[in-house]
């Protein structure tokens, strides 16, 4: 698949107005993507669990428009109209533009909310932009359905898991260009997003479902997240990505992913636990020494952060349970765990770790299967 794969022109249905609604999930890499190239592409790939709890629902209503010199779009949050979300909108219908020509042809109203918070210092980006994009190619399902073009890939001439595929291809295709990690939340469970040779059908352009065997003890993975600080970040990751250009360790980070990933395939296989519980926690670590290591640097962990790590690696040590972390760019901790285990590890997030959350706060979620259809 390449770039040019995802322009079908022209539609041979017009559309007058409609309704669509989508609920995405967000996601948490396993392995990170830090560092991209120009057009979002990923200097290096990365899997994550897609999350099952933590989304956003998105209802996307469109009425045709004569004027097509601009965009024309309003966004509101719980209901709220929020200006201050359409620069970011704005610049994300201007890269897909040439992917869903209808754009302009549209007044767009986006009201969307989410499961989780409002800041709760949980990104909303990978699922936010992942519903709107899935939004979009429901309209562009409509425009192009029945009388299909010549130009459309073949998938696209029958209703089978094939025009499925191509239809999460664009849509995770379109996510990415709005927020890179987006492009892993349109399906789940375990989605990998940026090439490399030890996964095959791997792409830098969108996520692909992992395709080899993962162990049941990985079908069920836990994830509690604790809400260490709720605020805006001093940092943002689109700052931190840039960081990653002319890095004093870029290069061998990048391979790392590379060889973690190859790692990765025979731990999820094997069910290896300990493998797994050292791989992710490295990967967690080493992102954030990748932030203290730039020019600038800087910390996004809080005293808390570590507090908890500590409390868990002194858990994990007395107990046996294979409780673990990870970290997004942010100061929360996701704590992963396998399902068989949760009594335990929930006590003991309950009775040791909430205290460090801010206001107690942290949110119950799992490994999950991707986004789902609300309403046509
Ligand atoms: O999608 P972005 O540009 O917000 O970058 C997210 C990067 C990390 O969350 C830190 C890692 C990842 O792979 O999700």
């Amino acid at each position: 698949m390449t770039e040019q794969d995802f322009i079908l022109l022209p539609y041979p249905n017009t559309l007058e107005s409609g309704k669509i609604t989508w609920e995405s999930p967000s996601n948490i890499a396993l392995v990170k993507y830090w560092g991209k190239k120009k057009d979002q592409i990923p200097e290096n790939p990365s899997i994550s669990f897609t999350l099952s709890n933590c989304k956003t629902i998105t209802t996307l209503s469109f009425s045709k428009k004569e004027n097509i010199t601009n965009f024309e779009f309003d966004v509101y949050l719980d209901g709220e109209k929020k200006d201050d979300f359409k620069p970011k909108i704005q610049t994300f219908f201007e890269r897909i533009e040439i992917y869903l020509p209808f754009l302009r042809n549209y007044k767009f109203k986006i009201e969307t909310k989410n499961t989780f918070p409002h800041s709760s210092g949980i990104a909303s980006s990978a699922s936010g932009m992942s519903a709107l994009a899935l939004c979009l190619m429901s309209v562009e399902k409509q425009l192009i359905e029945k009388v299909v073009p010549s130009s459309a890939p073949d998938c696209y001439r029958d209703e089978t898991s094939s025009s499925n595929e191509y239809f999460n291809q664009k849509a995770s295709f379109l996510a990415r260009l709005g927020s890179g990690s987006a492009c892993r939340s349109i399906e789940g469970d375990l989605i990998v997003w940026g090439k490399t040779n030890s996964i095959e059908g791997s792409s830098n352009l969108f996520g692909v479902k992992y395709p080899y065997k993962i162990h049941d003890v990985f079908k069920a993975y836990q994830d509690t997240i604790l809400l260490v600080d709720k605020g805006k970040k001093q940092v943002s990751s689109t700052v931190g990505h840039n960081l990653m250009h002319n890095h004093t360790y870029a290069k061998n980070r990048f391979q790392q992913a590379h060889d973690n990933l190859e790692k990765l395939k025979t731990i999820l296989e094997s069910g290896d636990l300990d493998g797994f519980i050292a791989l992710i926690e490295s990967e967690a670590l080493t992102l954030h020494a990748m932030m203290m290591a730039s020019m600038p640097y800087f910390i996004l962990m809080k005293p808390n952060t570590l507090e908890i790590i500590n409390k868990i690696w002194k858990f994990r040590q007395e107990t046996g349970l294979h409780i673990s972390f990870t970290l997004d760019a942010g100061a929360n901790v996701h704590v992963l765990y396998p399902k068989n285990e949760t009594s335990e590890i929930l006590e003991f997030i309950k009775n040791e770790l909430v205290a460090q959350c801010q206001n107690g706060h942290y949110i119950y979620d799992q490994i999950g299967f991707g986004a789902r259809l609300i309403k046509n």
